[in-house]
């Protein structure tokens, strides 16, 4: 007995945290693998599986490699992938052509996954920095982005990314108008039910870097400040979001995720709609450096990290850990 003599105590909290069977009827919160959506990486070739230096354990794949990938990972219950092009320098050009190329990468990587594995959902991203050799998400003229020409081209991007049978578009540009744009050709075009995934509430994130070595598509001059949102505003995101729920958006995004949980809470409490959180790059980068050091338990750390954005509110996570994860909640 304690000296102390606290009998009084009517709560102790405690209680509901003395033993995993307790905790577990409690939880608040779980991860589950019905939550992931994984980010790949296609390049034109065949056999060819790269590592991208600063994204250990995570690939470059040509497509017949990339489909063996996609079967174990569907496998393991990962229903859904976000695809991203690694494109030849040669065919970037400055109004991004090639990203509505009827047989481009993009649309021939969607055609067969769709065909090989017709219950994979398949998200493509609508920008056009892989497709341009600035980097930079739309056309450049003078050195700035212009806004509307750039939307023309999206909407003829997401058009043929549907054709080639998408099941979602998602705009990770910031143009302003694109959601409506495209909701509006997609209609036209008959292609009612393939949604859009809105990077609604996409901030000008030192956290992309590593993603932007594995698809070689840095910006060649300045950065994306007068796209991406300043990462010290929170009530624009509310307006960005806003703008995307009112042009036709299905789902809405928060890009990155861990330095912006409060964003994510936000969005979770102003709409109905799905959230979806991006745990991007960088912070991929940053847990498997650490665990790499041996200075964090890289397994423990991934769940915590992707639970708290759960916490936070997303309803889906865009996760590279997304594999590891679902063979962790096996
Ligand atoms: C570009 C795009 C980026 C990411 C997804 N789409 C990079 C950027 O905006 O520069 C980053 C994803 C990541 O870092 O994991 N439209």
């Amino acid at each position: 007995m304690s000296s102390l003599n606290l009998p009084s105590l009517l709560h102790r909290p405690r209680r509901l945290r003395r033993t995993e069977s307790i905790r577990r009827l409690v939880r608040e919160n779980e991860l589950t693998v019905n939550d992931l959506i994984y980010p790949v990486f296609v390049m034109e070739g065949e056999n060819i599986k790269q590592e991208i230096p600063s994204m250990p354990d995570c690939y470059r794949y040509s497509l017949d490699l990339l489909l063996k990938e996609l079967a174990d990972t569907y496998n393991l219950g990962i229903k859904a992938i976000a695809l991203f092009p690694l494109i030849a320098e040669a065919k970037k050009d400055n109004t991004g052509t090639e990203s509505y190329n009827p047989d481009g990468l993009v649309q021939r990587t969607v055609k067969t996954i769709k065909r090989e594995i017709p219950d994979l959902v398949v998200i493509t991203d609508v920008a056009l920095d892989p497709f341009s050799p600035y980097g930079h998400d739309g056309i450049v003229e003078d050195g700035k982005i212009l806004n509307d020409e750039t939307v023309e081209v999206l909407v003829k991007m997401a058009l043929s990314q549907a054709e080639a049978g998408a099941d979602f578009v998602a705009p990770s540009d910031m143009m302003d108008g694109r959601i409506g744009a495209i909701r509006k050709a997609l209609d036209a075009e008959g292609y009612i039910n393939v949604g859009i995934l809105a990077y609604s509430a996409k901030y000008a994130s030192a956290y992309y870097g590593p993603f932007r070595d594995a698809l070689e598509s840095a910006p060649k001059f300045g950065d994306k400040k007068t796209y991406q949102m300043d990462a010290a505003n929170s009530r624009e995101a509310i307006k960005e979001v806003a703008l995307d729920i009112a042009e036709g958006a299905d789902i809405v995004m928060v890009k990155p995720a861990l330095a912006y949980l409060d964003i994510i809470r936000r969005l979770r409490d102003y709409t109905n709609l799905p959230v979806a959180a991006y745990n991007v790059s960088g912070e991929y980068a940053m847990i498997k450096a650490a665990a790499g050091y041996g200075w964090i338990d890289e397994k423990k750390v991934i769940l915590e990290t992707l639970t708290s954005m759960k916490r936070a509110g997303a309803d889906l996570i865009l996760t590279y850990f997304a594999k590891e994860v679902a063979l962790m909640l096996r």
